[in-house]
């Protein structure tokens, strides 16, 4: 069972024009986009993705619903395979609901490769310390580097003997599994023998913010340039590498005074900067920093120092990272470090305080940076200056911050000797191409908001195409005559139109007219409906439709209108493909909503009120009709019995016609409303 938060979760974050796109080729329509059916082998488009609303509709086929119907109509998929696949695409992961054995020994499973973690760097450090290898070997190279004892004490630096099993055998004599070892990459397996995989290595634990050690970096004292310099611990159930930065654990308290965080390349850099008493410096593990490590960063602070070493090339490589903290709102500057300099090296050879001058000194705005950086490196080449104007430009456009986008498109302009508003069109392009982007995090936000608010009644999110009633209007006075036999296909008519208008208009404020009270209160048009149906005693009978007013009634009871959302969840698409239809029209997705909306909104929320008592009057002329067919059978059977001379059978034929008169009285009554005279 995937729990519901994660069908949400899936819903909001996948963006259906992003998945449909693989199967259609759509072109923007409107506020949405128009292709080929795929289902279908028409030749003119009129299948339908509606981004704001996160639904398709294809009028060819009549299929509609979201994005999860999208992939179960096309691949054929069932609800749940359709969810994992978009989880699987998006990368949200799906746990199941209940901790079912299988999880609950992943967790003790957890637990266990952290104890061994725990244990490995305990005995790692005591190597570097304790053992004669260990100090002659490690030791003496960290203290050849200027790092203190105290400095490796508070990194908890260790030291792998150059054996081929020490550890493991360490390990195995301490009581723990060979198995763990291997998950963890301690230990590798040869020939059914282990070995251990960081030999001869020093070894700096990586932390999760909470300081438990997760994996390992092991660097070689080798200089042969064969060996690589760094192993790092494999991905393992501790350990994601996108989600880790090295050092955080002893930065944050000091990101949180300073309101900044440090970014450096290496350990050695972290640690460096650490023992010159500048705390607030944190790495990532050799690779340009994901999305969700600067989302950890945003946690404690919005401002970053990226620091780099001299090389050009180096800095190059790291443009474009930095773009992704710029779109995370993160006011990005950049320190150089004199060519050939580390912050490592750069700070064994200067005073801290000369360090921590050049830190705050030589910070540059990084946008300003990148100006120079790419002017310089442009010069007279016209086809590098284009490449580097877009390359500027893409940076300034991701920034979320108008204002500051603005300054900054002013410096771009000012700097490039250009005009303003010719930087300005061309960004306006680049977000304009990125909007599909956005507007999948409004809408989670917009997500998120709505659950905040749960209780009170969202705006109306309406859609009222011209004709909205369906082509066989109940109505129509000859659908008022239908036979009798046909009662029950009529009422799912009149069920159908009922429960559209709901699904249009259910979150519409409404006050009843004619409803003999003082003052009626305006509750949402859905709220209504509900009332009434339960005042009259009233059922929704198609087994499709009660399915959608069930849903209705269950946010009723809540004081709750559903919206659109609450029908893309659900895994019948024949009920998406109803909610879909009724909702958007051609008419509707063919113009922009908001013109549509002004024309129609206001002329068909005044016509609510009597289709509202049109359908109750016909829920209960239909009914009344199938009262009377019933009736009328048990009279037929009467009058055979009669017949047949059973005199018993005249008493209840008496009460039965005393029925059918106050049945015909009803319909009269109905039939008045409607000013139609019904021929019986
Ligand atoms: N790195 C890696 N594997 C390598 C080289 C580097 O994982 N073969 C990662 C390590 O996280 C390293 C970082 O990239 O810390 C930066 O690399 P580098 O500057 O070469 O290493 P330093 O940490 O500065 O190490 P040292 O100063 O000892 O050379
Ligand atoms: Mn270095």
């Amino acid at each position: 069972m995937i729990p519901a938060e994660t069908v949400d979760l899936v819903l909001h974050t996948a963006v259906i024009e992003d998945v449909v796109g693989d199967y259609v080729e759509l072109k923007k329509s409107g506020s949405g986009f128009r292709g080929l059916s795929p289902f279908t082998n028409e030749k003119t488009p009129s299948f339908y993705v509606l981004p704001e609303k996160g639904i398709f509709k294809c009028f060819s086929s009549d299929k509609g619903g979201s994005v999860v119907t999208f992939l179960m109509e096309l691949e054929k998929l069932s609800f749940p395979q359709a969810i994992k696949q978009l989880a699987e695409r998006y990368g949200i992961e799906i746990e199941e609901k209940e901790i079912s054995p299988e999880q609950q020994q992943e967790r003790t499973e957890r637990e266990s490769l952290l104890a061994v973690n725990a244990w490995a760097q305990g005995w790692l450090t005591q190597q570097l310390h304790d053992s004669k290898e260990g100090q002659a070997i490690g030791l003496s190279y960290f203290e050849s580097r200027g790092f203190r004892a105290d400095t490796l004490k508070t990194f908890k630096i260790g030291y792998c003997p150059d054996s081929w099993d020490a550890m493991s055998t360490a390990a195995s004599d301490a009581g723990y599994q060979l198995e763990r070892l291997l998950a963890l990459g301690l230990a590798k397996e040869k020939d059914g023998k282990p070995w251990d995989f960081f030999k001869g290595r020093v070894m700096f634990p990586i932390r999760d913010v909470t300081g438990r050690t997760i994996a390992f970096g092991g660097r070689t004292l080798s200089t042969e340039k064969k060996v690589a310099k760094y192993f790092n611990s494999p991905e393992s159930p501790l350990y994601h590498k996108g989600d880790v930065l090295f050092g955080l654990h002893l930065a944050k308290p000091a990101i949180t005074k300073e309101d900044r965080v440090l970014l450096v390349e290496g350990y050695t850099d972290v640690m460096a900067l650490h023992q010159a008493g500048i705390e607030h410096v944190v790495s990532s593990s050799g690779t340009a920093l994901t999305v969700n490590q600067i989302k950890l960063i945003r946690r404690y602070t919005k401002n970053i120092t990226v620091l780099f070493d001299g090389d050009a090339a180096g800095i190059r490589a790291s443009l474009r990272g930095i773009d992704l903290l710029l779109a995370e709102g993160l006011n990005v500057h950049v320190v150089l470090f004199p060519d050939g300099d580390d912050p490592d090296s750069y700070s064994k050879k200067v005073p801290s305080e000369t360090l921590r001058a050049h830190i705050a000194d030589e910070a540059k705005d990084f946008v300003a940076f990148k100006l120079n950086l790419l002017t310089q490196e442009a010069a007279d080449d016209p086809v590098k200056r284009s490449e580097m104007i877009h390359s500027i430009l893409g940076s300034v456009s991701v920034i979320p911050d108008a204002i500051q986008q603005g300054v900054y498109l002013k410096l771009a302009a000012e700097e490039l000797g250009m005009s303003e508003d010719v930087l300005q069109s061309e960004i306006n392009k680049i977000i304009r191409s990125r909007l599909v982007e956005e507007q999948k995090a409004e809408k989670r936000e917009e997500f998120r908001k709505q659950r905040e608010r749960a209780d009170s009644s969202a705006p109306p999110d309406l859609h009222v195409p011209p004709d909205w009633s369906d082509a066989q209007d109940p109505l129509d006075e000859n659908s008022l005559d239908l036979p009798l036999r046909d009662a029950e296909r009529h009422r799912t008519i009149i069920e159908r139109d009922l429960v559209r208008r709901m699904l249009r208009f259910g979150s519409v404020p409404f006050t009843p007219q004619n409803s003999g009270e003082e003052e009626p209160v305006a509750l949402a048009f859905a709220h209504y409906v509900i009332e009434y149906m339960e005042s009259l005693n009233f059922e929704v009978k198609d087994a499709l439709l009660a399915k959608i007013y069930a849903v209705f009634m269950e946010h009723h009871e809540r004081e709750l209108v559903p919206e659109l959302d609450a029908f893309m969840k659900h895994p019948d698409p024949e009920i998406q493909a109803f909610v879909v239809g009724a909702v958007v029209d051609k008419y509707e997705v063919s113009k922009r909503w908001e013109e549509v909306h002004q024309i129609y909104a206001a002329r068909e929320e005044d016509l609510l009120n009597k289709a509202l008592m049109d359908s109750l009057h016909l829920l209960k002329l239909n009914d009344n009709r199938q009262e009377i067919a019933g009736l009328q059978e048990q009279l037929t059977a009467l009058a055979t019995a009669i017949d047949n001379g059973e005199e018993s059978a005249i008493a209840g034929m008496r009460e039965l016609l005393i029925k059918r008169k106050e049945l015909d009285e009803q319909k009269r009554k109905i039939t008045t409303y409607f000013g139609t005279a019904i021929l019986p």
